[in-house]
């Protein structure tokens, strides 16, 4: 019997699993999407269309999640991507319908509402999987390899710079994610994604000292039509809640630049920004006693670089440095080899790839009732680190971070 879901929120990302989805009917057939969730009929007649296109299967719409019980269609579980103020509430009631879940990080808005869903998981038994999708990357995965190796030596320090100058333009040209009450702000939505490689890479945090702002308040709304972003694509078809063009009031903050300490001892220093004017940079680098990995952006296909005694080490000179690494083999199947010098394949593609792993690693997990590599826990592990960068600043002192994940007190969000 195949697993059936109805994907809830047919936005930008709700368009990317789509495809992820039609990518992953590629190399397996045990999920069954049949029903398309959004308020905005006009989004979700887009996606069907765009499925009815791929597959020549029609989809059932609905605008509401709760006349996906009401209507008796047979259903297993759901795949959330809606805004991220929303996680909770549908992920929640879908576990007491006896629905698993899917759904897109955050696992929730806030670091309590998260530690709520542990307790109605553990009641419903079903599976939680959080859509994480740079870990995923497989030059993410031979990345872990190398720091993982008695090659690299101790890991000492971690660097981790972004800053994506938005010339004053709310991210995406999305509203909601202006406002820190429905979309938390780009340093938990995007810096979720930081967060959590450092955690995959590093491990458990200790404490967390920073400063945090909102450097640019006043920002302009332009659809992703006028912007001419490279996910415009993805974005056309979706209704958006403010008026275009307007100037909106961001009360989320853009900008933290902290210090971080792993239970390992290692160092870190994170930088994350989209409003530093003419700063746009992308640099991470892991440092161990006896080498250090430039790391790749993730989704980019480029290759990382190693560099040891001050020489440099690169594409096939890593081979003869790990000639025994090894993709896992659901990401051998969907990206092929290993490729030592990177991947060249389009940005649409490397992320319909990674969101078609997210589909098996569901899958996976309801065959051989494990745990999906990405749940609840591993959730709230990064959206509390994501956010105690932003607290360290609102508290302007040191967070310590298992009191944080679990208290789940948040200044920033009251
Ligand atoms: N993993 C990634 O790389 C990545 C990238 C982009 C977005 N995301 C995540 O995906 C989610 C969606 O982001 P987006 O950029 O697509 O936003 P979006 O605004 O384009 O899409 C959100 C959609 O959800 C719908 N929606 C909201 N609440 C709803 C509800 N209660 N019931 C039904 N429909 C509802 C909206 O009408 C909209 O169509 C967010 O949680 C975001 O963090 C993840």
């Amino acid at each position: 019997m195949r697993t059936k879901f109805a994907l809830i929120g047919c936005g930008g990302m709700g368009f990317r699993h789509l495809l992820g989805y039609i990518e992953y009917l590629r190399h397996d057939k045990n999920l069954d999407l049949v029903a398309l969730v959004d308020f905005n009929e006009k989004s979700s007649s887009f996606l069907s269309d765009q499925y009815y296109e791929h597959t020549g299967k029609r989809l059932d719409i609905f605008k509401n999640y709760n006349e996906l019980i009401t209507s008796n269609i047979s259903l297993d579980s759901v795949d959330i991507a809606t805004t991220n103020d929303t996680h909770h509430e549908i992920s929640s009631w879908a576990m007491k319908q006896n629905l698993h879940v899917m759904c897109e990080k955050p696992v929730a808005l806030s670091i309590k509402l998260a530690n709520e869903l542990i307790d109605v998981q553990n009641k419903s038994g079903k599976k939680f999987a959080v859509f994480e999708n740079f870990r995923r990357d497989p030059i993410n995965r031979f990345t872990k390899f190398i720091i993982d190796s008695e090659k690299f030596g101790e890991v000492l320090y971690a660097y981790d710079f972004e800053s994506s100058f938005s010339q004053g333009k709310v991210m995406h040209g999305t509203g909601w994610r202006a406002k820190k009450n429905k979309g938390g702000g780009i340093v938990l939505d995007a810096g979720i994604h930081n967060a959590d490689l450092l955690l995959y890479f590093l491990g458990p945090v200790k404490f967390v000292n920073g400063q945090s702002k909102i450097l640019l308040p006043q920002r302009k709304l332009i659809t992703m039509e006028e912007s001419n972003h490279n996910l415009k694509k993805f974005y056309g078809h979706r209704i958006e809640d403010y008026e275009s063009s307007i100037s909106i009031n961001q009360d989320a903050v853009d900008t933290v630049i902290c210090s971080i300490v792993f239970e390992s001892g290692a160092l870190g220093s994170v930088l994350i920004s989209d409003a530093i004017p003419n700063l746009k940079f992308n640099e991470s680098w892991i440092h161990g006693s006896k080498m250090s990995l430039k790391r790749s952006n993730s989704r980019s296909g480029k290759p990382i670089s190693l560099k040891i005694n001050e020489k440099n080490y690169e594409g096939e000179k890593l081979f003869d440095l790990f000639p025994n690494f090894e993709l896992d083999s659901s990401t051998q199947q969907v990206f092929g080899n290993f490729d030592y010098s990177g991947f060249d394949i389009s940005f649409e593609d490397y992320d319909k790839k990674l969101i078609a792993l997210e589909y098996l690693d569901f899958i996976n997990s309801l065959k051989n009732d494990s745990n999906p590599e990405v749940g609840i826990i591993e959730g709230i592990s990064s959206l509390s680190l994501a956010y105690s960068f932003i607290e360290s600043g609102y508290v302007e002192g040191q967070i310590n971070m298992s009191d944080f994940s679990s208290n789940g007190n948040q200044k920033y969000l009251i």
